[in-house]
């Protein structure tokens, strides 16, 4: 590079660098004084800029160069910038117009806000936001909603499926038939009832209101409470639940109905995600003032790069995501239980062997060491 390009080269960025600070326009058309558009609207990280009766852009402040590029600002007709992007028209009142349209940024494409007002003469101020964070966090609720509602839809279709059957046919259907069909509803009720559980806990959780109350409590009492729920999953799959406890690894200092949920959740992940016809066993044993619960399963195990993001909130494997449904809450639900309750929670899991989850829970003392103290 010559040093006469390098001059030049330093004085267009010094030109460009003075525009940034003072905002362009078109001097002979400067509708506004420029001095005082450059004053109110050099900090805004809204782009501001203003048109004449043409259409043409007169002023525009920083944000709007560093949004829109500089070099196609000034001088040019505004609607013709947007006529690339193919803005859309999101509302239209007297004097307003808010538009929407895609625009490239660093990487990927991003979501402009648009809003123009007319101003008297015919010239209009428009200020141009970026709105790509909020867009894509929209995307994500609709998403999250979707997902949410396509979970539903499957334990409300089964009750329906059962209701109908009562409704046309209850009075004359045998005792066992009439059995078989209040086990599906209650199995659809409970399945609903635990969607809806996750749901609010996940809300509370996020929400810092989370709450257990710990005492002393039965792991075996809240396994067989857990079954209710398990026991048609397992049974579905052909699936076996091996228990193996041992003597002194039952009582804990916990919350009996938040050891039941995660219970639910483990299992139920082992049964929906392992194939037909294999195990699951849930083990206990007593470790320094702790128990440790291990609910391992004969399923595909999970991939070694997303192991540590299971806990995540709405995170869900690559490798099951088609093949099952979910909403990716559980793990994170049952982590927060066991951290509520002084415990921890792990997963050791080997691609094509199957997972282990572990999770520790403060042991009861016995009342004779209580009444020690
Ligand atoms: N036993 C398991 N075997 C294989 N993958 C598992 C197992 N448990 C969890 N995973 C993986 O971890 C992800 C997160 O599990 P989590 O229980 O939090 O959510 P989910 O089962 O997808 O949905 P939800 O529990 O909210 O219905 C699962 O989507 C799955 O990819
Ligand atoms: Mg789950």
């Amino acid at each position: 590079m010559t040093e006469e390009q390098s001059a030049e080269e330093q004085s267009a960025a010094e030109r460009a660098a003075e525009r940034r600070r003072v905002t362009g326009r078109r001097r002979e058309d400067a509708a506004l004084d420029q001095a005082t558009f450059a004053e109110a609207f050099v900090a805004l990280t809204d782009g501001i800029i203003l048109t004449d009766h043409d259409g043409v852009v007169v002023s525009a402040n920083p944000a709007a160069f560093m949004i829109l590029g500089e070099d196609s600002l000034v001088g040019n007709v505004f609607e013709e910038l947007l006529l690339v992007s193919g803005a859309t028209r999101i509302q239209e009142t007297d004097g307003h117009l808010v538009r929407r349209a895609w625009f490239p940024r660093e990487e990927r494409m991003g979501v402009l806000e648009m809003m123009s007002t007319s101003l008297p003469g015919g010239r209009a101020l428009h200020t141009v936001r970026d709105v790509t964070a909020q867009a894509e966090l929209l995307r994500l609720k609709e998403e999250f909603l979707m997902e949410v509602a396509h979970e539903l839809r499957t334990p409300i279709s089964g009750l329906i499926a059962s209701l109908d059957l009562v409704v046309d046919d209850a009075l004359n259907m045998p005792r066992n038939e009439l059995a078989l069909l209040a086990g599906a509803l209650r199995r659809s009720a409970l399945r609903l009832e635990h969607l809806v559980e996750n749901l609010m806990d996940a809300g509370s959780i996020e929400a810092g209101t989370f709450q257990v109350r710990a005492q002393t409590a039965s792991l075996k009492h809240s396994l067989s409470e857990a079954m209710a729920f398990i026991h048609p999953m397992l049974e579905s799959k052909g699936q076996e639940l091996v228990k193996a406890f041992e003597p002194d690894a039952d009582r804990v200092l916990a919350d009996e109905r938040r050891t039941t949920q995660v219970f639910a959740n483990l299992i139920s992940n082992a049964s929906k995600y392992a194939p037909e016809g294999t195990r699951v066993t849930v083990a206990a044993k007593s470790i320094e003032g702790y128990v440790r619960i291990t609910v391992a399963d004969e399923g595909p195990g999970i991939p070694l790069d997303e192991q540590n993001r299971l806990f995540q909130r709405f995170f869900r494997s690559r490798t099951v995501r088609e093949q099952a449904g979910g909403l990716g809450l559980g793990l994170s639900i049952c982590r927060a239980i066991v951290h509520a309750q002084g415990g921890d929670i792990s997963i050791d899991s080997t691609p094509g062997r199957g997972t282990s989850v572990h999770f520790t829970l403060p042991k009861a003392r016995h009342l004779a060491e209580e009444a020690e103290d």
